[in-house]
């Protein structure tokens, strides 16, 4: 199959119709969009990715308005979330309508639904008559794509079009809210938005799902994110001890190490900030994922605003493999 990346929200739109699977932007990865509500587009997205189906798909639709035809209940605290943080980089596990596949949650009772904010992915659906199921486009366990040629350097070949939207402007997946039975949230994945910020919209704490009786996101695996070179997270100087520097890559935060060429460094965020480093933490891991080196090192970023979903992804891309 011949795949075309290109800027035409028409024709995104007429493969979805013909329920084919096509690569979107979004602000936080692209995806790897189909028709919700059709099965056969569903499972061709499980196909593609080759994803484990029993870890479920976000659905991505145009406005809060459209929610109520997909989840039948949102909480109080879900449409503040939503007046704040809608659209962007929230996603809400709400109580799903029959119509919605069981094959989109897994068999769970509970839908997670999105709004992204980029403006080509809200003209594509608001042209289609039903929602995008729209898992992050890179196959299972690699690092999530944020630009179309991420996209196409894995997916390419596997579907007819990728909607080509620019870089990523925040760069990391959404984060995703969960309520328990007190309309209490949940945190259940650190993303986009920062954990502090939406507890200061509520008024109160995240709860952790384990201290919730809802089973874990089925998605938040040990191994997830990961380049194919070796990949170690801690203190870079230690770490660099035990390799010829001329061997590693690095990624550093903030500034490179004064004893590895520059040219195998990445730096996440010179301004500091860790929306930046969010912004170019998957296209770094790439790169330094294609360099000729023995093993990559990382160092964890400082833990506030973006910095706990950045150390997640990091600590997941160093997890062992089996
Ligand atoms: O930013 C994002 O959320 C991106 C863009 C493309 O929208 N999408 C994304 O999708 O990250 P994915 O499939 O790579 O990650 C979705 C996560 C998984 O961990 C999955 O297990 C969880 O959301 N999830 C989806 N539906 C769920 C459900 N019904 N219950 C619990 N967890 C769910
Ligand atoms: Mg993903």
């Amino acid at each position: 199959m011949q795949t075309i990346i290109g800027t035409d929200v028409k024709a995104a739109a007429t493969w979805l119709r013909a329920g084919s699977v096509v690569g979107i932007p979004t602000e936080t990865v692209y995806g790897l969009a189909g028709n919700a509500l059709s099965e056969a587009s569903v499972l061709e997205i499980f196909r593609i990715k080759n994803r484990p189906s029993f870890n479920p798909l976000i659905l991505h639709t145009h406005s809060v308005d459209a929610l109520p035809d997909f989840v039948s209940q949102i909480p109080q605290a879900a449409l503040v979330l939503l007046r704040t943080f809608a659209p962007g980089p929230l996603t809400l596990l709400l109580p799903k309508r029959s119509h919605v596949p069981d094959l989109v949650t897994a068999g769970s009772p509970l839908v997670a639904v999105r709004i992204p904010q980029h403006p080509l992915a809200l003209q594509l659906l608001a042209r289609i008559d039903f929602p995008l199921a729209a898992p992050s486009a890179n196959p299972f366990t690699y690092i999530s794509p944020t630009t179309a040629q991420h996209v196409a350097a894995q997916l390419g070949g596997k579907i007819p079009y990728i909607l080509d939207g620019g870089a990523c402007s925040i760069g990391i997946e959404s984060t995703i809210i969960g309520f328990d039975a007190e309309e209490q949230p949940i945190l259940h994945r650190a993303g986009g938005i920062a954990p502090e910020a939406i507890e200061q919209v509520l008024g109160t704490k995240l709860l952790s799902p384990s201290a919730s009786a809802l089973p874990v996101t089925p998605g938040q695996l040990r191994l997830h994110y990961a380049p194919h070179i070796p990949f170690k997270l801690g203190n870079l100087a230690e770490m660099l001890a035990a390799y010829r520097p001329e061997r590693v890559g690095v990624l550093a935060f903030s500034a490179p190490l004064p004893t590895v060429p520059l040219h195998q460094q990445r730096v996440l965020a010179p301004s500091g900030t860790t929306e930046e480093a969010a912004q170019h933490l998957f296209a770094a891991m790439r790169e330094l994922d294609a360099m000729d080196v023995d093993v990559i090192l990382a160092e964890p970023v400082p833990p506030q605003g973006l910095g706990r979903a950045i150390n997640d992804r990091l600590r997941r891309a160093a997890a062992e493999r089996k």
